[in-house]
């Protein structure tokens, strides 16, 4: 029987900034939807783990990313959100970069200038059928290699159909873990979520793991076929995907005990449906409840390690898997964060004479 990770790994800001480091800086996250980058000169700035990170569309075509931190003196290059930018004029002392990265002048900084090839720190960024993705230190495979079956299990379904219908999100006073392991399972629905349990038929309410995904599947009682699919990427998406609508759920986390849960709603013709709203903040508040009071016994000290039922938790054992092997790969709070790692930060030159 697999024993859950310890409480200590959910609370403190040692863990956290090893997570930053083992588990979001490698992993490709996803960050906007393409509708929002399809104008040249377009951006999407946003935070992602505490890495602040802009995606831009040049005129080219081609998507970039980068961090959105100027390598003069760490100002920000945009403020978040989305907006239009031939060039990036940093809001600080005003050094200006090229759409593709590059310095184009540092304003009167005069003699020596900046080393030559002084330039914005690259994330690599890819689109996936109209789902933008960052990996922040540069160092995963292709996205596409990195979905891997994951993408294969929405082949069937129309997602470039979709347009965006609403956003939502609540933040949450747990470990962005505790949220993600709820997430995971379907046993505590019965307990939690009652509404749910009436609709469908939880008896029969599987949990299939795959290597770095999971898919959910309950039939509904009324005795209709259920045409969607309810998957989790690793390390913090969630996708439920149906023909007629789709809804992206990101785990946000802001620190070691705050986690954004972000929803997107998308449908074909731009509207959302009151009752998926609905019943979505109603599971987020019943989740939001238990995750906060489940955070709460995990701090209190009292808790070491429990054991997971391989009938319900295959999912929550997968993602604890995942997180001890991502500790492992890179154990230092100081291995890979953002710019740091060797990757990125090879293309920092040393300043002249140096
Ligand atoms: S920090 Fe960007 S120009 Fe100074
Ligand atoms: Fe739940």
């Amino acid at each position: 029987m697999a024993t859950t990770l310890p409480a200590s790994l959910y609370r403190g800001d040692e863990q956290y900034e090893r997570e930053r480091a083992s588990v979001f800086s490698p992993s490709w996250l996803y960050v906007a939807h393409e509708s929002e980058l399809s104008a040249a000169g377009s951006y999407v700035a946003t935070v992602r783990a505490g890495f602040p990170v802009l995606v831009s569309r040049g005129a080219d075509g081609t998507l970039r990313g980068f961090h959105n931190v100027c390598p003069h003196r760490a100002g920000p290059l945009v403020h978040d959100g989305a907006g239009t930018a031939s060039s990036f004029v940093c809001r600080y002392h005003g050094w200006v970069f090229e759409p593709d990265g590059a310095l184009r002048g540092a304003r009167d900084f005069g003699e020596p200038g900046p080393a030559e090839g002084c330039r914005l720190w690259d994330v690599q960024a890819a689109a996936w059928r109209g789902l933008v993705f960052v990996n922040l230190d540069g160092s995963a495979p292709p996205l596409l290699e990195s979905l891997g079956t994951f993408a294969d299990e929405v082949g069937g379904f129309d997602l470039e159909g979709f347009v965006p219908a609403g956003t939502w999100s609540h933040d949450l006073e747990c470990n962005w873990k505790t949220y993600a392991e709820n997430y995971l399972e379907g046993y505590h629905i019965p307990l939690v979520h009652r509404e749910l349990a009436r609709s469908i038929d939880v008896a029969r309410y599987e949990v299939e793991v795959h290597e770095n995904w999971v898919l959910h599947r309950a039939p509904p009682k009324d005795g209709t076929v259920l045409d969607g699919r309810w998957l989790w990427r690793w390390p913090n998406l969630a996708l439920n995907v149906y023909d007629d609508a789709m809804n992206l759920e990101q785990f946000l986390p802001l620190g070691p005990d705050r986690t954004r849960v972000a929803y997107q709603y998308f449908s074909r013709d731009g509207t959302l449906d009151e009752d998926v709203s609905r019943l979505s903040k109603l599971l987020l508040d019943e989740d939001a409840a238990i995750c906060e009071a489940v955070q709460r016994n995990l701090n209190a000290g009292v808790y070491g390690h429990g054991v997971l039922s391989e009938r319900h938790e295959g999912g929550v054992a997968r993602f604890q898997d995942l997180v001890r092997a991502a500790s492992a790969s890179r154990g230092a709070a100081d291995g890979g964060l953002g710019p740091r790692s060797s990757r990125v930060s090879a293309r920092w030159p040393r300043p002249r004479g140096a």
